[in-house]
């Protein structure tokens, strides 16, 4: 049902400044050219959203912001809006990141912003995944279900088409430890069922990257488990090469 391809992610989080920003979103855009069946997007910190910008004009990498707040403007010192992020060139914008989640930004929260920005004309990806503690406790699914609920809460059929899914287990994140193909298969095929079950077989439209220390030694076979059409990658996006091997994997090895 989706035709979409490979989507390749890379969340700079709070690193860089902006002459190795610029450095690296010309790395990127290369890699971007030279695998064009491949969808590459970054999402720099905000003060580096200018640079990145300049650095991949006349590319086909999509720039992103890390998190927005659901307001369009207002009060809220040391915030971001939806409305400022598409003025500064942004396409996309990532919800409920686990490190937005763990800083405070409830369930229902992230359903805000992703509604906030879907209505300004930005594309979603929206983060999910349980702790450690929650696996072991054998709450994964109810975790997914729930963050997945309280995200798409009010999302359209039709928005359907400017949303992706992100599974990130909290416990693989930045810590070396990757989910194997199955685990993260189990977990990408629970999400697709709850998509369908909510949309009908529109719910099979976006894609569900995986996100948790992807490099481009593991990337291959994460993308070939089931229901993986992506991924959101923190380290490994920093260093051109190695985002590129991502790319490169994504794109069938070539
Ligand atoms: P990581 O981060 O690749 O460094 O584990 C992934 C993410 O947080 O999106």
């Amino acid at each position: 049902m989706s035709h979409r391809p490979i989507l390749v992610a890379g969340n700079w989080k709070m690193q860089l400044v902006a002459a190795e920003a610029r450095h690296l979103a010309k790395e990127v855009a290369q890699a971007a050219a030279d695998h064009s069946g491949t969808d590459v997007a970054i999402f720099p910190s905000f003060t580096l959203l200018h640079t990145a910008r300049t650095a991949l004009e006349g590319s086909s990498v999509a720039l992103g912001a890390q998190a927005c707040h659901p307001a369009e403007n207002g009060a809220h010192t040391g915030e971001i809006s939806t409305t400022m992020l598409r003025d500064a060139g942004c396409r996309v914008v990532l919800c409920g990141h686990s490190e937005r989640r763990a800083a405070g930004v409830s369930d229902a929260e992230v359903g805000a912003r992703v509604h906030a920005a879907l209505h300004a004309g930005l594309r979603v990806i929206l983060c999910v995944g349980e702790t450690l503690s929650e696996r072991e406790a054998e709450e994964t699914e109810s975790v997914l279900a729930r963050q997945l609920a309280e995200g798409i809460a009010a999302v359209a059929e039709s928005e359907l088409e400017s949303i992706e899914l992100a599974y990130e287990p909290v416990w693989a994140i930045g810590t070396g430890k990757t989910a194997t193909p199955d685990i993260a298969a189990a977990a990408h095929v629970f999400l697709r069922g709850q998509m369908v079950e909510k949309f009908g077989d529109a719910g099979r439209g976006p894609r569900i990257l995986y996100g948790g220390s992807v490099k481009p030694g593991n990337a291959a076979e994460l993308l070939a488990a089931d229901e993986v059409r992506g991924v959101l990658v923190g380290g490994a996006s920093l260093d051109g090469a190695s985002f590129r091997g991502i790319i490169q994997a994504a794109a069938g090895g070539n």
